[in-house]
């Protein structure tokens, strides 16, 4: 339940019914380190995606049809030839206004409320606590029942956005099978499609989407179908952290290589075509 101001002094390791215990934490194993790296990693990711997001250059290679997955889908006529697979129903937008904007904020928000970066950013970021056994500095505790934190449980609604996304990352690994001239492979595509591939594992082990296949059944026999979706995603949901960082690391690692080869940096080198 929510702590009153009052009571705060009074509560968690500070409670009355606890042993008086000065210090901060009686660890003396290397409990900082899971947080520290998780932090690294976020930040990270955030830096690179944020500038890559406005830099605006180097993100589509036309002769293979390569589409950073950070400009997918690109709506905007800010959007170089050939890079807007949806049309371009949005005008010209000011270089202040990433021109994936329509995208990147639900990612974001899908990402921010995933089960598993809550743990990371609560425990990292938040440290509430940093670890077992090592006293958070927050005074007060509401948990995820007020503004902002409430927004958590619309996770839901943002996997749904997240699997429209999928949809269009999958259309971008489609297109990538090209030559110039007609089908090709390229290093490129290999990366672009393991990456859709990744990125499907990852919205699917989702744990909404493990409630949405399976959850509020009664009898798992009279849905059979829901049931075998169940059973997939349960499976893939054990490995959602990994697949988390992993998407985190493919994410970047698309875009890298699509700007290497945009930018004419490296050529893609090809399998077929
Ligand atoms: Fe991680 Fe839904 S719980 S994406």
């Amino acid at each position: 339940a929510p702590v009153k101001a009052s009571e705060s002094a009074t509560t968690g390791v500070f409670g009355r019914g606890r042993a008086a215990i000065a210090a901060r934490t009686l660890r003396n194993d290397r409990w900082w380190l899971p947080p520290l790296v998780t932090v690294l990693g976020l930040a990270a990711f955030i830096i690179y995606a944020t500038i890559r997001s406005f830099v605006r250059t180097a993100y589509w290679v036309d002769s293979y049809h390569y589409l950073t997955p950070f400009y997918s889908p690109c709506l905007s006529a800010s959007c170089v030839e050939g890079s807007s697979h949806f049309g371009q129903p949005i005008g010209h937008l000011p270089m202040w206004i990433p021109l994936g904007f329509l995208v990147l904020p639900f990612l974001l928000l899908f990402r921010l409320t995933c089960y598993y970066y809550r743990k990371a950013y609560y425990r990292s970021v938040w440290m509430s606590p940093p670890a077992c056994a090592v006293a958070e500095p927050h005074a007060k505790y509401s948990g995820e029942t007020k503004l902002p934190l409430i927004i958590q449980n619309a996770h839901r609604y943002f996997f749904y956005i997240a699997v429209i996304i999928s949809v269009i990352n999958t259309y971008d690994a489609v297109i990538s099978f090209h030559s110039g001239s007609g089908f090709g492979i390229g290093l490129g595509t290999v990366i672009i499609t393991a990456n859709a591939l990744l990125l499907w594992a990852y919205t699917l082990s989702c744990h909404s989407c493990r409630h949405i296949a399976g959850g509020r059944l009664k009898h798992f026999s009279q849905h059979p179908v829901r049931y075998r979706f169940w059973t997939v995603v349960s499976k893939l949901n054990t490995r959602h952290m990994q697949l988390a960082w992993t998407t985190l690391g493919t994410l970047v690692l698309t875009d890298f290589y699509v700007m290497l080869v945009a930018s004419g940096t490296i050529s893609d080198p090809r399998l077929i075509g």
